[in-house]
């Protein structure tokens, strides 16, 4: 009888003894926060992504009364330009060293665009008109 009273005994310890084990092993406690505005649902990231550099947004150049607007453009490497003829007459776009910079001609309406992909000033003309002159600065 003091027998089994005793192993009942170490029964119960054991039982403690490995709940309370079992608890810690499995981190099974629980914060329980004390208002709504303790608890961080954002995720924790242990690997960040990194940020790209926004692409840059197109920049228009507007053809009218003869001329180029703005005439000097400052963009930066990446910019696509868009020049669109909002004039009557037809206008084209013209690089003044022959580059690759260069149009169809467009009528009231058109547009055309190029994307600068090097730095450097970029000097063009209206071949129709070569009093219409303007420049693409293009920056890193
Ligand atoms: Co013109």
């Amino acid at each position: 009888m003091k027998n089994t009273i005793i192993g009942i005994g170490i029964v119960i310890v054991l039982i403690l003894g490995f709940g309370g084990y079992y608890m810690i092993s499995n981190n099974n406690f629980t914060i329980v926060p004390t208002n709504s505005s303790d608890i961080n649902n954002s995720p924790i990231s242990t690997n960040p992504t990194p940020t790209t550099t926004p692409t840059p947004a197109n920049v228009t150049v507007d053809i009218k009364n003869f001329a180029f607007n703005p005439p000097i453009l400052n963009i930066k490497v990446g910019t696509k330009v868009v020049w669109t003829n909002n004039g009557s007459a037809p206008h084209n776009i013209t690089s003044n060293s022959g580059g690759i910079l260069s149009s169809a001609t467009l009528s009231t309406g058109q547009f055309f665009s190029f994307t600068f992909t090097k730095t450097g000033s970029f000097s063009y003309h209206c071949a129709i008109h070569p009093m219409m002159k303007g420049i693409v600065v293009v920056i890193n």
